[in-house]
């Protein structure tokens, strides 16, 4: 078959909450030029593809001849929430620009935290000529939760800085510059070599709430925390109370359990919180949509691709 016949019938129904769909259906229909894309309305006809992002279950349980879900993030973790057809593939992105992002907003969040780049900003604000003591890079040892896309790009730049470099995943790797925890057995052991934790974890049952009083407790005295993974990784009140008593030192946070963040919530005063709006890696539509039609086109052609979603294990 050529690829004209392979695609000349498919079906692709767009369907991404808080995604204006436009430019998204116009630039897919430029992609895949013999297929059929629409966004998805109650009642649209049968589609072969999904593109989606956090799609009402409704989408799913209309469309039950899905052969493939083609995520526009990295992480799956609103889609596994839902009943999806049983033989569909769940697809995420694959780093798609994300991995480059991530790693620089992590590099400036433990920079600006290493180097006391605030404190110096309070200073010039008030027209005083300061300097701070150097501190040592071997002082903060930086801990990644998550090993993935993402994490072993982070770990890389963090490497490229000279900080000691720990990372914690399921299954044991073998990264260059890289000191590897892997599984439950050597959590413990990952988080008291840590002072700065990075969480680049999928928001899982095993991994709710891995970030809680007791975990947080076994970093490093004046232990730092950024999590640019999903909120529902911290539990936030437990963040608030080992700041307060001093064991941690700050956070810089990027996801919540509720976004927006809510007005009233405690993390925006906190003295020792930076907030961001889950920005630390965005979707970049033209290699996402480059990524995904070449993907579905592979798929069509019975080639394996990357980024297949192991369901039982949710990511
Ligand atoms: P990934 O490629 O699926 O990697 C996940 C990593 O976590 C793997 O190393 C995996 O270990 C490890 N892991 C999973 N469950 C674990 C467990 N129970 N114990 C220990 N390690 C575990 O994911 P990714 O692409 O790097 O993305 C990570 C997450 O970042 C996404 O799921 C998403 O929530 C978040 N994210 C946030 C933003 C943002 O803007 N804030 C943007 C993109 C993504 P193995 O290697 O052994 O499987
Ligand atoms: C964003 O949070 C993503 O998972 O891609």
């Amino acid at each position: 078959m050529t690829g004209f016949q392979q695609n000349s019938c498919m079906h692709i129904s767009f369907c991404c909450t808080g995604t204006k769909a436009a430019p998204w259906v116009d630039e897919l229909r430029a992609a895949l030029p013999r297929a059929s894309i629409d966004e998805w309305q109650p009642g649209s006809p049968q589609a072969d593809y999904g593109v989606v992002w956090a799609p009402p279950q409704q989408f799913l349980d209309e469309q039950p001849g899905l052969k493939g879900i083609f995520n526009i993030g990295a992480g799956v973790d609103a889609l596994m929430k839902l009943r999806l057809p049983a033989d569909a593939i769940v697809v995420r992105i694959d780093d798609g620009g994300m991995a480059v992002q991530m790693a620089e907003f992590v590099c400036h969040a433990l920079i600006r935290h290493f180097r006391e780049l605030d404190g110096y900003a309070d200073d010039i604000r008030n027209r005083k000529w300061s300097y701070r003591k150097p501190r040592s890079r071997a002082d903060f040892p930086v801990g990644i939760m998550g090993l993935g896309v993402l994490g072993e790009r982070v770990a890389r730049a963090v490497d490229h800085f000279d900080f000691p470099v720990l990372g914690w995943s399921r299954t044991a790797k073998e990264l260059p510059g890289v000191r590897g925890f892997a599984g439950q057995d050597q959590f413990d052991a990952f988080l008291a070599a840590t002072k700065v934790l990075v969480c680049l974890l999928p928001l899982t049952p095993e991994t709710q709430g891995i970030m809680n009083a007791r975990s947080l407790e076994r970093l490093m005295p004046g232990g730092y925390v950024i999590n640019v993974a999903r909120g529902g990784h911290l539990v936030d009140e437990d963040l608030i109370a080992l700041l307060d008593n001093g064991h941690l030192a700050g956070a810089t946070l990027d996801v919540f359990r509720t976004e927006p963040l809510p007005a009233e919530h405690p993390f925006w005063k906190h003295p020792r919180i930076t907030v961001t709006p889950h920005t630390s890696a965005r979707t970049l539509r033209e290699e996402t949509i480059a990524q995904i039609a070449g993907k579905i086109l592979a798929f069509q052609r019975g080639e394996p691709i990357a980024g297949v979603v192991d369901r039982k294990r949710g990511y």
